[in-house]
């Protein structure tokens, strides 16, 4: 009982602790209203900057869907931004981005438009893998993609069954030059034990590069990194947290360099591969 008052008083600190940080950088969200399934209102998404700003994030980026369900429209999200900003008094300062769905359509658009997508109109480009079908030349599309100088960041793989199976090629894909981002929630046990336990393969393996909040709503989904952040403190040391909380997401809104931890395992071998158990 004891150990338990103690870790839940140790989360409570590092969390206090990231909050004083006060700039933790989220390059995830749908706090822009009216795009997709995240804020409805545009009190919403004035009620979400709060949320955020009240965590300790000082740098949001609005990352809408452009997927079948949800067109993606810069100058509406451009207005929407624009909205947004007056209305809150900024208490974080907001970025654009997209929550970039890899279908053939998209890809070839992006192709065209080489900084539609990209966080603030830089190199990086969230890239989120359909829940059906993993394409076999995933290779071959980041090749294209970072040929044109787009980086792709694959969003929350821990959060899609069919990329839970596929820790090798995700491996392959980082050492191709992609990058990795985890949802902060899934840290915490809400999309459940095999989001969580993929989590922990992939940090222990020197896989994840970026938290993020994903939030789409206050009640469920916030956009908050703080309890993340001690998670990862507590766990895996404070300077891993600082590095995907606030570090590397800043270099993304630079076009900077994202730096990788060192790994538990030393120099990556095929060996660790057999020894993950897929779900
Ligand atoms: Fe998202």
């Amino acid at each position: 009982m004891d150990l338990v008052r103690r870790t839940r008083r140790g989360n409570s600190i590092l969390r206090f602790l990231a909050t004083l940080e006060s700039n933790l950088v989220d390059i995830h969200s749908h706090v822009l209203y009216g795009m997709d399934d995240g804020a409805r209102t545009l009190e919403e998404s004035v009620a979400l900057l709060k949320i955020a700003a009240e965590a300790g994030t000082t740098d949001l980026v609005a990352t809408p869907h452009a997927s079948p369900q949800y067109k993606f429209e810069p100058a509406l999200i451009r207005e929407r931004m624009a909205e947004l900003e007056a209305a809150s008094d900024r208490p974080v300062r907001l970025y654009t981005g997209c929550d970039f769905h890899l279908s053939f359509d998209n890809i070839e658009d992006a192709l065209l438009n080489r900084r539609k997508y990209t966080i603030n109109q830089n190199r990086y480009m969230l890239v989120e893998f359909s829940d059906l079908i993993i394409f076999h030349n995933t290779a071959e599309i980041f090749g294209r993609l970072l040929d044109a100088d787009m980086v792709p960041i694959i969003t929350h793989p821990e959060r899609n069954p069919l990329l839970r199976l596929r820790m090798e090629e995700i491996s392959k894909w980082v050492e191709q030059g992609a990058y990795v981002q985890v949802t902060g929630q899934s840290l915490l046990g809400h999309f459940g034990k095999k989001a969580l336990d993929f989590c922990e393969a992939l940090l222990k393996h020197n896989l994840v590069h970026f938290l993020a909040s994903d939030g789409h709503n206050a009640k469920h989904r916030p956009p908050t990194l703080d309890s993340a952040f001690a998670w990862v403190a507590q766990r895996h040391g404070e300077a891993l947290a600082h590095m995907l909380c606030v570090t590397n997401p800043q270099a993304v809104l630079t076009g900077g360099t994202v730096e990788a931890a060192p790994t538990e395992t030393g120099k990556s071998s095929r060996k660790w591969f057999q020894k993950w158990r897929k779900p």
